[in-house]
């Protein structure tokens, strides 16, 4: 950018926390942080008109009562692979791109679904509080935590076959585990058994392992969904809360209907049904699937090839509306 040229302004609604990211923005934008302003309304009314890209998180997206107020919007950049936040439908209608980072982050949010469940089988975390909590030593009695359950070997169900989806059955198979999932169709390319109907293979799982998109599946995990994983089954989530009924969840938690829980993501986060505090076999997480370094760095990239793009006037790669 030439001294003389205006930067474009972009609105980002929420944190990037990638310091190299952030100067790249900050080199080539005008970039308003609509998450660190005490009054957003009057905020976007000063601000809307002039607006040309917007970064969203995942789970934040954006609503289109905002949109609305950005007439000359050119870009939406999901900084995360979810766009169930994000109405497409609307976007398309209005030529406006919509773009997510689709690969970015696939090896980390698997790696996290193993080791939710590492952690929610094991009891890693309940251990690993009787360490540093001092009760270790108080109670040195080898029967003062319970025998936890083994991972390897069992029988993992996995809930949408995308790229994290593959990418965990490849991890779990590491593990021997036998895999089958489920889709909205069979897919041609997954060698693993194909069962249409969730219930089924809730039935059919020791592990059943949330990575499916929620555009559309909200509430498919319920109460008769959890009956048929079982007392000894574990349900592990890294895609949306939204896709549980979260009170069945914690209901078959607390009756013992299934043995335990590993959870990165929640129905209405930051806010945690509190049930869930005092239960050691389950494990919970803040969002952080793809919280590292390396992900949150492709995945600003690919937002700042978007931005780029859509500003200049092309259709960004990937765009999923224009
Ligand atoms: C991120 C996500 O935490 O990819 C998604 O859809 O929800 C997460 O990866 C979020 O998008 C960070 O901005």
């Amino acid at each position: 950018m030439k001294p003389t040229e205006v930067k474009p302004d972009v609105l980002q609604l929420n944190p990037i926390l990638v310091p190299a990211i952030n100067e790249k923005l900050n080199q080539l934008y005008t970039v308003h942080r609509l998450f660190e302003q005490e009054d957003k309304a009057a905020y976007l009314a000063a601000h809307g008109a002039a607006i040309r890209g917007v970064i969203t998180g995942g789970h934040t997206g954006i609503g289109n009562d905002m949109i609305v107020k950005l007439p000359a919007l050119q870009v939406i950049a999901v900084n995360g692979v979810g766009t169930d936040a994000v109405d497409l439908a609307f976007a398309r209608e209005r030529g406006i791109p919509v773009t997510a980072t689709f690969g970015a982050l696939t090896e980390d949010v698997a790696d996290l679904a193993i080791g939710l469940i590492l952690a929610a089988c094991r009891e890693i975390c309940a251990g690993h509080q009787f360490v540093k909590t001092g009760d270790w030593q108080r109670n040195p009695h080898p029967g003062a935590l319970p025998l936890s359950r083994r991972f390897s070997g069992k029988r993992v169900g996995i809930v949408g076959m995308g790229k994290v989806g593959r990418a965990i059955a490849q991890r779990a198979a590491a593990f021997g585990c036998p895999i089958a999932y489920t889709d909205l169709r069979e897919i041609g390319d997954v060698p693993h058994r194909f069962v249409a109907d969730l219930t089924q293979l809730a039935r059919d799982s020791d592990i059943l392992v949330l990575a499916a998109a929620a555009d559309k599946a909200q509430g498919i995990v319920n109460a008769a969904v959890l009956d048929a994983l079982g007392k000894d089954g574990y349900l592990i989530n890294i895609a949306r809360g939204k896709l549980v009924v979260e009170a069945d969840l914690v209901d078959a938690l607390t009756r013992g209907a299934i043995a335990g829980a590993g959870l990165d993501v929640f129905v209405d986060e930051p806010n945690v049904p509190e049930a869930l505090f005092t239960m050691d076999r389950v494990v919970l997480q803040a969002h952080r699937a793809s919280a590292t370094v390396e992900s949150r760095t492709a995945m600003g990239e690919m937002v700042l090839a978007s931005l780029a793009a859509g500003l200049a006037g092309g259709r960004p790669e990937g765009s999923l509306t224009t």
